[in-house]
């Protein structure tokens, strides 16, 4: 690409008033193979617009989860939550990104107590006092996409239970205080993991986090318990999903058979998850969605 031709993310201005110092800056730098250090592609960049795109459907999703929390009680079945939320975000204009998604069924994600995530609303499931949930949301507006997940509680809950959902929140948060610029995808994954081992909890790797966009799920794969400086190279214009699987027990999960989508703990043990969509600046990130 040329000086004077017009950048690659798209922005419409010139490579030179654009991109070409950050195409540099990578280019001088020695990305460690034995790390895993690689150069993330020009697919993955967001410019401004691609930006407020994905805030448009961040506020939509946002609304979403602020719902779901008025509508978690005892009684409801998970199913009338999805139901509802459907409702609300198609009549925003804009469409629930699980629904259809690798053929999942439903608009949105409930995971309940001993489910790490991918569960399935269902009539069937009816919430009861002490349960702890975690509804996941993402919405997609003009082919932009917002991901974001919280837990929720219904009634009164176990201490036990309490501190799993509180400590999870913090793990994503040092996550998120730990995806810098310049810094490496493996970097969320080290601060996750050391925040949960020193509070006694598991972190699921057999699911992880993800860039985020212009698609639902992007490079790079984001680990939330993983070595330093390993992976891909934060830069700004990345938007990747930080959102730490936790169990209070051993980390092993399985997917039920019969469905293909709900996972469980293989320990029966409670699962809490928080999800934010996060966008790398040149200072360090801003949160998009939660
Ligand atoms: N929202 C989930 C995530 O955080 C993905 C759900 S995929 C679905 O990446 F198909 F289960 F909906
Ligand atoms: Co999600
Ligand atoms: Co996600």
């Amino acid at each position: 690409m040329k000086r004077n031709d017009f950048c690659w993310c798209g922005s419409g201005k010139k490579y030179k008033k654009c991109h070409l110092q950050y195409d540099e800056k990578i280019d001088s730098m020695k990305f460690v193979k034995k790390k895993n250090q690689a150069r993330p592609p020009h697919k993955i960049i967001n410019n401004a617009a691609d930006i407020e795109g994905i805030k448009r459907a961040a506020v939509i999703n946002g609304g979403a989860l602020d719902l779901a929390g008025e509508l978690v009680k005892e009684g409801v079945s998970t199913l009338e939550i999805n139901d509802a939320i459907h409702e609300f975000i198609v009549s925003h204009g804009a469409h629930p990104s699980c629904l259809g998604f690798e053929g999942f069924p439903k608009s949105i994600c409930i995971s309940v107590n001993d489910v790490v995530c991918h569960g399935i609303p269902s009539k069937k499931e009816i919430l009861k006092e002490g349960d702890i949930l975690n509804i996941d949301i993402t919405t997609d507006l003009n082919g932009y996409f917002a991901d974001a997940s919280r837990m929720f509680s219904v009634g009164k809950i176990s201490e036990e239970a309490e501190r799993l959902i509180r400590v999870t929140r913090e793990i994503m948060e040092v996550g998120i205080l730990a995806a810098q610029p310049w810094h490496f995808v493996g970097d969320i994954g080290a601060a996750c993991g050391k925040y949960a081992h020193d509070n006694g909890y598991s972190v699921v790797t057999a699911l992880g986090g993800h860039g985020v966009g212009k698609e639902f799920h992007l490079e790079p794969f984001v680990s939330h318990d993983c070595a330093a400086e390993t992976g891909m190279l934060l830069v700004p214009g990345m938007v990747l999903t930080v959102e730490p699987m936790i169990n209070a027990g051993e980390e092993k999960v399985f997917t039920d058979a019969a469905d293909g989508w709900t996972v469980f703990t293989a320990d029966g043990s409670l699962s809490a998850q928080w999800e934010k969509t996060v966008l790398i600046t040149e200072k360090g990130n801003e949160v998009l969605a939660y």
